[in-house]
C-alpha cells in the first residue's frame, strides 16, 4: 500500500513498534555527537529519553497508548519549557529526525507517510520553539 487508508492507522500502516524503534534510535544515536542538542539531553538516562520519544509518536500516530500511561498528558509545550528551544535548535533537530527517517527504506515508510511524518514533525518543533533567534 503506497497511500494512506484511513481504516488502518499509520502506526500499523508503517510496521508498528519496529519502525518507531527505528525512527527514534537512529535520532538519539546522533544526539550525543551534536554541538547544539547534546548538552541539553540527559546522558545518563537516553534510554528514557528514547522512550518517552518512541511512546509520544507512536500514541500520536494510533499505536499503542503507553506516552498517556507513563507520562500523563502530552503537553509537550510546557515539558520543553526548561529547555532553550531557538530556531537554531529546532532546525537542528528536524535534520536529525529527517537523517534518521532517511535511513528507513521507502517500502517499510512510503513517500505519503513519510510527508505526513514530516509535516508533524515541522509544525510540532516550531510551535516549542521557546526563545527568540
Ligand atoms: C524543536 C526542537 C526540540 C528540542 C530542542 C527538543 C529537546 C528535548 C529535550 C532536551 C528533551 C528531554 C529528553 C528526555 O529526557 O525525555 C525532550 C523531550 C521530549 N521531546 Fe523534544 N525537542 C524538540 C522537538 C520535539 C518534537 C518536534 C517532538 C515531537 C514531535 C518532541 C517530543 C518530545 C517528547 C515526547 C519528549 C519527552 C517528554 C516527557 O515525557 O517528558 N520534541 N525534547
Amino acid at each position: 500500500m503506497t497511500t494512506p487508508n484511513s481504516a488502518e492507522s499509520v502506526y500499523d500502516a508503517i510496521g508498528g513498534d519496529a519502525t518507531f524503534d527505528k525512527l527514534v534510535a537512529g535520532f538519539y544515536a546522533q544526539v550525543p555527537d551534536d554541538d547544539i542538542l547534546a548538552p541539553m539531553y540527559p546522558k545518563d538516562d537516553m534510554e528514557g529519553a528514547h522512550n518517552r520519544l518512541k511512546w509520544f509518536l507512536a500514541q500520536y500516530w494510533g499505536g499503542p497508548q503507553e506516552f498517556s500511561e507513563n507520562r500523563g498528558r502530552p503537553a509537550l509545550r510546557m515539558r520543553h519549557a526548561h529547555f532553550h528551544v531557538d530556531r537554531a535548535a529546532a532546525l537542528r533537530w528536524l535534520e536529525l529526525m529527517n537523517n534518521s527517517l532517511a535511513q528507513i527504506d521507502e517500502e517499510t515508510i512510503p513517500p505519503a507517510y513519510r510527508h505526513m511524518l514530516t509535516d508533524h514533525f515541522e509544525r510540532v518543533a516550531g510551535m516549542l520553539v521557546n526563545q527568540p533567534d
